[in-house]
């Protein structure tokens, strides 16, 4: 059989076997596939351009390997480790958040500083837990000096990582914490206060808006529409969208 046809059948398979004995996909090594040799300089391609390209299925820790190495924008300049996010396979809930903080910087996980303690919380409160049932991220993996927001070209440039974990993750659900995360994900400008309170769809996947627990830390009032957002997320998961 063809090397490319090779590949692709083995990919398949595995796909398929994951589905069928665990019910979700599981992260594996690359396969090695011998790759025909290109097609000579000066002589007629033998077929599709991609057939050049070798055979690489994506995994988490691909994506994983190619955070580590970005130095596409100018965050990549400062930081002690890029964040690539932390959680389960297929999790009922991806939690994006803006960027890493000067804790996250430090350890390269998403939200262990005082916002991250507070996610924590909030998340437990509706029985949520990086460790069980949900996968944390954010839309830049490097941390903006002085915690500044991300700009417009750094949300941009960091954003293809982010789509390329979504696509392999395939949550039920997606939470963005805060301005940055909704108005990136949602490719608009509204605040959080009119994103709040409906589940949105995004490409598919609905997406709720809550407050980022920082702001939150910063203005108790809003922990209360935080806490009405959580219960939603909740029924959302226990039930399935309200009709
Ligand atoms: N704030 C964020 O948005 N993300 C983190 O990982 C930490 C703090």
């Amino acid at each position: 059989m063809d090397p490319t046809d090779r590949a692709e059948l083995h990919d398949r398979l595995t796909l398929l076997s994951d589905w069928l004995s665990l019910g979700s996909r599981q992260e594996r090594p690359e396969p090695v596939f011998e790759m025909p040799d290109p097609p000579r300089e000066d002589g007629p391609r033998a077929g599709p351009e991609w057939l050049d390209a070798p055979f690489t299925p994506e995994t988490l820790s691909k994506v994983e390997t190619d955070v580590l190495r970005c130095a596409k924008c100018r965050l990549a300049l400062n930081r002690k480790y890029a964040v690539f996010g932390e959680g389960v396979l297929n999790p009922p809930v991806l939690v994006v958040g803006e960027g890493p903080g000067e804790e996250e910087d430090k350890q390269g996980k998403p939200f262990v500083g005082p916002a991250g303690r507070l996610l924590d919380k909030m998340l437990a409160a509706v029985d949520l837990d990086r460790t069980r049932n949900c996968y944390i991220a954010n839309i830049v993996k490097c941390r903006p000096p002085m915690n500044r927001d991300p700009a417009p070209d750094e949300r941009e440039t960091c954003m293809p990582y982010l789509e390329r974990q979504i696509r392999f993750l395939r949550p039920k659900v997606i939470l963005a914490l805060g301005r940055t995360a909704a108005q990136t994900l949602l490719k608009t400008e509204r605040g959080v206060a009119a994103l709040r309170g409906s589940f949105h769809d995004r490409k598919g996947v609905p997406l709720l808006v809550t407050y980022h627990p920082s702001a939150i830390l910063r203005d108790e009032a809003l922990k209360r529409p935080a806490w009405e957002d959580l219960k939603k997320l909740r029924a959302f998961l226990d039930d399935g969208p309200a009709t």
